[in-house]
């Protein structure tokens, strides 16, 4: 009896694991985008909000991407005077994230993020901008020094052979359970302490 109760856990345990990870989260567009909306008339496919099997968008880094992928020009980057990389320069990786989340890309026929489309999600701070200069700098070299290291738990992106800072870097789109899709937990700001050496 013992065994079966046990038994029982593990499977319900890895039924729930295997119900997925993206399904939960905000990042399940399928409610919100109609299925005459969904890229490729996948009707209601969790997936093909981002991705299509064919006839994706075919470019370094976008992963079979099913959206439109906004020019970097339209984005005004991050800059400092005590950084250490020069021009940040925007590439897809996060390009596709701000197709989203630039509140100004038309996503297939819903609109923008906080237009009629996406206004069933409710809060809607998801809405980073055009104005990248208020923002964690992206499209930003990592170069390792003394009060900066490669990281472990976060990511980094290669770009003609260098490491780059991404929205990828700090968030894994498919996976919400630390909140705000983090990549991994930032309890007592230990996903800032990943790279910088402060
Ligand atoms: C809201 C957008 C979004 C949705 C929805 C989404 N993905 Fe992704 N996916 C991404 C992004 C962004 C990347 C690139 C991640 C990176 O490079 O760090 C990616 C990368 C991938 C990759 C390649 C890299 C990896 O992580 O293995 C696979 C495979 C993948 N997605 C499968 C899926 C599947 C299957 C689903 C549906 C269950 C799904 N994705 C839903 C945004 C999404
Ligand atoms: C197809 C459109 C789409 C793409 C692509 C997309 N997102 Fe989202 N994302 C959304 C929507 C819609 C929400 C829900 C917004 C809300 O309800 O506030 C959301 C929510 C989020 C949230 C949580 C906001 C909150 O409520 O706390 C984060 C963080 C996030 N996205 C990051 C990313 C990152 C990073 C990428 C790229 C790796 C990405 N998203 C790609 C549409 C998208
Ligand atoms: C250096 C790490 C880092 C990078 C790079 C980064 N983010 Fe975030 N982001 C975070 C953290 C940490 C939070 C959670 C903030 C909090 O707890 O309120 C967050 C929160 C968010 C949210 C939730 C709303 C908000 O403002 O709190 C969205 C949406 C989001 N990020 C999108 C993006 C997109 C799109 C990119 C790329 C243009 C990006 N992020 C790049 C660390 C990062
Ligand atoms: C994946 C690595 C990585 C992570 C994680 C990360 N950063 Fe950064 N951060 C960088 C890089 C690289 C730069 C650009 C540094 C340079 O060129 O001087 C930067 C720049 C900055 C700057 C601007 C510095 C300046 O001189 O203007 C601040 C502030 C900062 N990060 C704070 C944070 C905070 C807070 C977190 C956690 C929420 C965080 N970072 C997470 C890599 C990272």
């Amino acid at each position: 009896m013992k065994k079966i109760l046990i038994l029982t856990t593990i499977f319900v345990a890895l039924a729930i694991v295997s119900f997925g990870q993206v399904s939960g989260t905000p990042h399940n567009l399928s409610t919100v985008i109609s299925d005459a909306n969904m890229p490729g008339s996948f009707t209601g496919e969790i997936c093909a909000a981002c991705h299509i099997p064919h006839n994706g968008v075919n470019a370094a880094g976008t992963v079979l991407w099913s959206q439109t992928i906004p020019a970097a020009g339209g984005f005004t980057m991050y800059s400092s005077g005590t950084m250490t990389a020069g021009d940040l320069s925007i590439t897809s990786e996060s390009l596709k994230c701000l197709g989203c989340h630039d509140d100004a890309t038309t996503i297939h026929a819903t609109g923008t993020i906080s237009g009629a489309g996406f206004a069933a999600l409710g809060t809607l701070n998801g809405v980073v901008g055009t104005g990248l200069t208020n923002d964690h700098p992206v499209g930003v070299q990592l170069v390792v020094s003394a009060d900066m290291q490669a990281p472990t738990n976060a990511k980094t992106f290669t770009n003609g052979g260098n490491e780059y800072v991404e929205c990828g870097s700090c968030h894994n789109a498919h996976d919400n359970t630390l909140g705000a899709f983090l990549i991994t937990t930032n309890d007592v700001s230990a996903l800032c302490l990943d790279c910088h050496i402060k």
